[in-house]
């Protein structure tokens, strides 16, 4: 099988393909990718040299380069977004531009090469929030954020070409993912990385929101089940069942580095905080995935990855990074 990732070079699209090469010798991946702040081939330097692995840098809103990478390929797993929520409330415009607009681009390409299968990755936040319970597949979305709502876009535009077109799509519908090549804009790398300095930990609101984690590795092994086994046209949601709430999350994160919990600093909340998320996965469960790790174990492996290979976050927390971190955490003081 040859496979287009889109967005591979990024965290989970990264994990996913070394999980795919490692996993299907015969296998095939081309890699388009825009390199975008978040897009970093270091994500992939064992892979590089693997004649069955090829990298496109190129934007999938670009209807030609897609046409080229998405040539000769069996089928499409779409990571490709701007993945951020407080950067979708600072700009909402890339979001609805690569979320929407790029996998309309990518549908119809898929369609005009009658590719056996178009995976889109999804995420949870599409649904909203809930105090109680959990959502299922059916459930009707309510996204609060420019970056839920243009992902829940994308989804809409994926059902869309199943239902007119015939286009053999999968959705899936992630929770909270972490793990190794997280970028430190995301809750739990930020708040290692900040204090393996002994720099504040920039908590939200109240530190009650809870969201349900996921290790990363989990979900690609989830979206390789939804790829081979899903019923085309389906949704699936992949969650790792692990509800905790932030604060919780944070003082797990400093006792495992042995950090004073004085690090912790609450800051003004993130305009239209979703309080908590959640969902059933047994649908997924259904196809026979999942999820392999305990939750506390693989927080301490992740936070392990972090202090062992600064070599990959230093050179993220760049000046354009720290510059973006300061004008994040002036506006929230000022709020
Ligand atoms: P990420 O921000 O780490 O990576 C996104 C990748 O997409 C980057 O490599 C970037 O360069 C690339 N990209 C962005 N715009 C592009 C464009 N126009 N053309 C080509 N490439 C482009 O994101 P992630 O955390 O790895 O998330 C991957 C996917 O999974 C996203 O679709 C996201 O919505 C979804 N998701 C993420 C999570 C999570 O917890 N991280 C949970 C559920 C779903
Ligand atoms: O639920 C899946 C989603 O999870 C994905 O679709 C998104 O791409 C991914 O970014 C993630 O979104 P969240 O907004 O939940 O993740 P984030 O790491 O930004 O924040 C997690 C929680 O931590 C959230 O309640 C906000 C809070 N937070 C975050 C940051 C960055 C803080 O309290 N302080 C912070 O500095």
């Amino acid at each position: 099988m040859k496979i287009l990732v889109t967005g591979g070079a990024g965290f989970i699209g990264s994990n996913f393909i070394r999980l795919m090469l490692g996993r299907y010798p015969d296998y095939e991946i081309v890699n388009l990718d825009k390199l975008t702040y978040a897009g970093n081939l270091d994500n992939l330097r064992e892979v590089g040299e693997d004649g069955r692995y090829s990298f496109i840098q190129g934007d999938i809103c670009d209807a030609e380069t897609v046409e080229k990478a998405m040539a000769g390929c069996d089928a499409v797993v779409n990571f490709a977004a701007e993945s951020h929520v407080d950067r979708s409330i600072g700009g909402p415009a890339d979001f609805i531009q690569t979320d929407v607009f790029g996998t309309y681009v990518l549908l119809e390409a898929a369609r005009r090469h009658e590719v056996e299968r178009y995976l889109q990755v999804s995420t949870d936040e599409v649904y909203g929030s809930r105090e109680e319970g959990s959502f299922s597949e059916t459930d009707m979305l309510e996204p609060s954020s420019p970056y839920s709502a243009s992902k829940a876009g994308g989804d809409m535009q994926v059902m869309a070409y199943h239902t007119t077109f015939g286009v053999p799509t999968l959705i899936t519908r992630s929770s909270n993912n972490f793990g190794p090549y997280q970028h430190p804009e995301k809750l739990i790398p930020l708040f290692v990385t900040n204090a393996m300095a002994d720099r504040e930990l920039p908590l939200y609101g109240s530190g009650t929101n809870v969201r349900d984690w996921i290790y990363v590795t989990d979900n690609c092994e989830g979206i390789d089940a939804v790829l081979h086994k899903g019923e085309i046209g389906g949704i699936y949601n992949i969650g790792g069942g692990n509800e905790r709430d932030n604060i919780t999350i944070t003082r797990a994160i400093l006792e495992i580095l042995g950090k004073p919990e004085e690090l912790i600093r609450p800051v003004t909340d993130r305009l239209g905080h979703d309080l908590r998320y959640s969902i059933d996965c047994s649908k997924a469960h259904a196809l026979g995935w999942k999820p392999a790790h305990e939750f506390e174990e693989a927080l301490a492996l992740t936070v392990e990855w972090y202090v062992d290979n600064r070599w990959w976050w230093e050179k993220i927390r760049n000046e354009d990074f720290e510059d973006y971190y300061r004008t994040q955490y002036e506006e929230r003081e000022q709020a």
